[in-house]
């Protein structure tokens, strides 16, 4: 007996079949993963974190945390868990996750994309001095001549990355993360702010002002959550140091969630045809 009509049309119609991966930590991995959640009942999505943020906000969604063990701990996940296809939406920065994910999806033969969203540019109005590292940026402090006198800094790098600045003692900092950072990596005269984004610009502008900050010291993460920070010192005329983002992957990119979503459609077409 030929199928029913109704059948037929759902076999031609159902949402094609994807696991994926998604390397996350940042708020285009979540939107994506909303995205899937929502819209596509037939893709079993991983949400992947690093496990460095201790009340991470968790998506309702398979997430699992830690890392995998470098490359090859990172292929046999993949091959364990069946995964079809790879998104890397890890912060800008993170790029030993990015190059470990390239390694391990050129091993198993599997489509990585990278998810990254766009960097900030300055405006005329702007003062950036560009450099290529944070140890950069705190030899600017420690030892250009421009900056040999005590500044007030606000230095917005992570948790992690406040070791280099132990080179440039004679300033004050302001140092903003969302965990606590080891105080024996941190410059002598530093008072730490313990805040999560989204920050607002009329609060950003009170911050600076308040603390009479004379730098800024940010990586250029990109984004509207820390944005403001970058327009309040534009209006008071503080000078920035940006820290410029480690050199791509060569890898496929989208650069918001909707992008990503589309390639991941075309992913499952695409192994749908090699079955
Ligand atoms: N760097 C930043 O400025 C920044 C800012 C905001 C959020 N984040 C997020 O924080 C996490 C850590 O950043 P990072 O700069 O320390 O990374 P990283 O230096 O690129 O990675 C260091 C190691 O952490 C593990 N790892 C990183 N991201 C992971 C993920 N999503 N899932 C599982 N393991 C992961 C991997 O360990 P194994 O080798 O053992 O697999 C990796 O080799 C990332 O997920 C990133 O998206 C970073």
């Amino acid at each position: 007996m030929p199928p029913a009509p109704s059948s037929a049309h759902e076999e031609t119609t159902a949402p094609p079949r994807l696991r994926v991966l998604v390397l996350g930590g940042t708020t285009e991995a979540s939107a994506l993963c909303r995205m899937l959640g929502t819209t596509w009942p037939t893709c079993h999505a991983v949400l992947s974190l690093a496990g460095v943020t201790t009340q991470p906000h968790l998506p309702d969604m398979t997430t699992r945390i830690g890392g995998f063990g470098g490359v090859e701990g990172l292929v046999d996940w993949l091959h364990h868990n069946a995964i079809n296809a790879v998104v890397d939406a890890t912060h800008p920065f993170a790029a030993q996750m990015s190059h470990n994910a390239a390694l391990a999806c050129a091993v198993a033969k599997l489509p990585l994309l990278r998810l990254e969203r766009p960097g900030w540019s300055a405006t005329p109005q702007d003062q950036w001095l560009m450099v290529p590292s944070i140890v950069d940026a705190a030899h600017t402090l420690a030892h250009t001549s421009e900056w040999s006198r005590p500044h007030s800094v606000f230095l917005t790098t992570g948790r992690k990355e406040t070791r280099p600045f132990l080179a440039a003692p004679q300033h004050q900092y302001l140092f903003r993360s969302i965990e606590t950072p080891d105080t024996a990596d941190l410059p002598p005269r530093t008072r730490v702010l313990r805040a999560r984004g989204p920050f607002d610009l009329s609060a950003e502008l009170q911050l600076m002002q308040a603390q009479k900050i004379t730098v800024l010291v940010t990586k250029n993460s990109g984004g509207s959550a820390t944005y403001p920070k970058l327009e309040a010192a534009r209006m008071l005329g503080i000078p920035v140091i940006m820290i410029a983002r480690p050199p791509p992957q060569n890898t496929p990119r989208a650069k918001d969630a909707t992008v990503a979503l589309t390639w991941l459609h075309q992913c499952a077409s695409s192994t749908l045809r090699a079955v």
